[in-house]
């Protein structure tokens, strides 16, 4: 309070007051008190001077002389105070009041014949006011001298008596300097405060405070200042976080991840995706050193250089990073607008599918080569030995020619089976899908496939209700039922029997290929469906299989939403299931009538 503009205001117009009092008190006190003395004097010297007139006027008639001591216990009647003293002094000098010093100066010049007057100390220490005036005899002599004196006190006495008066008149004063620079300074910092108050709470992240400040002097023109930096601020602050808010929504719905540190190595940012990548939680990573905290220690590696260096990285993480997964980080310096390196980025990719893609696709060259070479080097022996000769032999040469003829068939459709799932592992294939039959499917398949079932005599066998309706593309369906039906025929020694059964199960439609055949070891069994994989390489090649068959089958049945699984039990039989969702609407009536 003490510091505050108001109590200096307030304070500053009572000194001023109280400075201009003083002035004022001491100039009029002292004209005052030269005029009462003026005055005073005066009425000394005049008495002076009355007294020494009417003493002239004895002088004329006492013939020349005067009874001074009846004179002077005459005149001294005449006294207005008590403390005054008037004192008759003949031509000698001599007085009735006792002898008087004549060296006096008012009473030198008054015995020259002029009046005078002088204010001294007396003997006692008393200021006194005196007057001295000759008294003229016949021809103009001066026959004696009348002195008077007072004190000087009275001037003072008369002073004393106006201080009360100027006493109130300060207090008056300073009562109203202390009111109105109250006032004045109320008035001058009000807005003063209001602008302090709404700064305070501005900087406490109040934007929308603002001044009620107006008008057209300075203090109006400040708030009005004030009020404008403030919407400039809101509004900078607004862009900002507008802005920022992008940003983060940008980075956390990116698919790569994101990780940000500052110079210090210091985790500021991290998206979700970085998150489940490096298996890490944000709340607890944020703020921390990046080298404390992730498994990836070559990510906090890359992050460092390029904190440190400004060096920018590209590189797959080791092995055991993330997990399981495969990931390439791309980590770069973050520099500020003068190229001071402020901290550093890295971006996260998921590259295991591309890796994975990559190696399949190797294996899938190498495969295709190996499978189109064999049936390539027979064809080639076979007409080179026929050139060499043995084409004269016509029964040799019927024999070759069927085999290089069976070997065509093998490599077309080997080319056939690769062509049909290129196109449906690049999803470019439509599915025609239709309400389908399956039971009526299963019949007519089963019913193509019965001559071969009996040259290789086999039991075929099928149980197929019609009624049991999917969504399918009917050909491609057939496609995988014709693969599965054949290979049961193609792996069950002669005298076994094959069976084909549809049935529902949990709303779904399933259509089970069982037989008896040789069976599947339990270590082939995951890999039935992978391209080219064949259990019995030496026999199956014979059956004149491409390994392909299984592999487009899971394509085509995962396509229309289904599954496809394997059961084998080595020597006693192999059953495949296929799992088809039913169509819709076509559910409880068919289903009440199965069970
Ligand atoms: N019913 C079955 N019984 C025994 N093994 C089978 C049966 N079906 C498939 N397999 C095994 O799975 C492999 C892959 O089958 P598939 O993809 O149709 O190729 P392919 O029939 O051309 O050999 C076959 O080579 C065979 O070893
Ligand atoms: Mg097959």
């Amino acid at each position: 309070m003490r510091r505050s503009i108001r109590w200096r205001i307030t304070g500053s117009y009572l000194v001023l007051v109280l400075l201009v009092l003083v002035i004022f008190t001491a100039y009029v006190v002292r004209a005052l008190e030269r005029s009462y003395v003026n005055n005073y004097q005066y009425l000394v010297a005049a008495q002076a001077k009355v007294i020494s007139l009417m003493l002239r006027e004895q002088a004329k008639t006492g013939a020349g002389t005067v009874d001074l001591v009846r004179l002077h216990a005459m005149v001294q009647e005449v006294k207005w105070r008590r403390d005054a003293t008037i004192t008759l002094l003949d031509a000698g000098g001599r007085s009735p009041a006792g002898p008087i010093d004549m060296s006096l100066p008012e009473i030198r010049q008054a015995f020259r014949g002029e009046e005078a007057q002088a204010i001294r100390t007396d003997s006692t220490g008393m200021k006194r006011i005196y007057a001295a005036a000759p008294i003229f005899g016949p021809a103009n002599a001066v026959v004696g001298v009348v002195h008077v004196s007072a004190p000087h006190a009275w001037v003072i006495r008369q002073l004393q008596r106006i201080a009360p008066a100027l006493a109130t008149a300060g207090l008056l004063g300073l009562i109203a300097a202390w009111v109105i620079g109250a006032v004045l300074s109320r008035r001058l910092t009000r807005p003063l405060d209001d602008l302090s108050q709404a700064a305070v709470r501005l900087t406490a992240g109040d934007l929308h405070s603002r001044v009620p400040v107006a008008g057209p002097d300075e203090l109006g023109r400040l708030g009005g200042t004030f009020n404008a930096m403030a919407d400039r601020l809101q509004d900078t602050i607004h862009e900002i976080s507008t802005e920022r808010t992008r940003v983060e929504a940008i980075i956390a719905a990116m698919t790569d991840a994101v990780v940000a540190t500052d110079r210090t190595e210091t985790v500021l940012l991290l998206n979700r995706a970085a998150e489940d990548l490096l298996g890490v939680s944000r709340a607890t990573v944020l703020g921390r050193r990046a080298g404390d905290l992730f498994r990836a220690q070559r990510l906090a590696g890359m992050l460092h250089e390029a904190a440190a260096y400004g060096r920018m990285t590209a590189e797959e993480l080791p092995p055991g990073s993330a997990g399981e997964r495969v990931v390439e980080a791309h980590c770069a310096p973050v520099r500020a607008g003068d190229g001071t390196v402020t901290g550093a980025v890295a971006v996260l990719r998921d590259v295991t599918e591309l890796r994975q893609t990559e190696r399949l696709r190797r294996e899938l060259t190498a495969n295709v080569s190996h499978e189109l070479r064999t049936p390539l080097t027979s064809i080639k022996g076979f007409a080179e030995t026929l050139l060499d000769g043995a084409m004269r032999d016509e029964a040799t040469c019927r024999r070759f020619l069927g085999i290089i003829n069976g070997e065509t068939d093998r490599l077309v459709k080997l080319v056939d089976d690769l062509l049909d799932l290129s196109l449906l592992e690049s999803k470019r294939v439509t599915l025609e899908l239709r309400p389908v039959d399956v039971g009526v499917l299963v019949a007519h398949t089963v019913d193509r496939l019965k001559p071969l079932a009996q040259t290789q005599r086999l039991a075929l066998h099928q149980t197929a209700p019609p009624g049991f309706v999917v969504s399918a593309d009917a050909d491609r369906l057939a496609q995988v039922l014709t693969n599965l039906v054949d290979n049961a025929l193609k792996y069950t020694p002669e005298g076994g029997r094959v069976d084909v059964r549809v049935a529902a199960a949990n709303g779904d439609v399933e259509v089970l290929v069982n037989d008896s055949g040789r069976g599947i070891r339990p270590e082939d069994l995951p890999h039935v469906f992978e391209r080219f994989y064949r259990a019995d390489r030496s026999r199956t090649r014979d059956s004149g299989g491409t390994g392909l068959g299984l592999a487009i089958a899971k394509h085509i049945v995962e396509a229309h939403g289904g599954r496809i699984s394997v059961s084998s039990q080595p020597n006693e039989g192999t059953t495949f299931k296929v799992t088809l969702p039913r169509a819709a609407g076509q559910g409880g009536a068919l289903s009440d009538r199965i069970s």
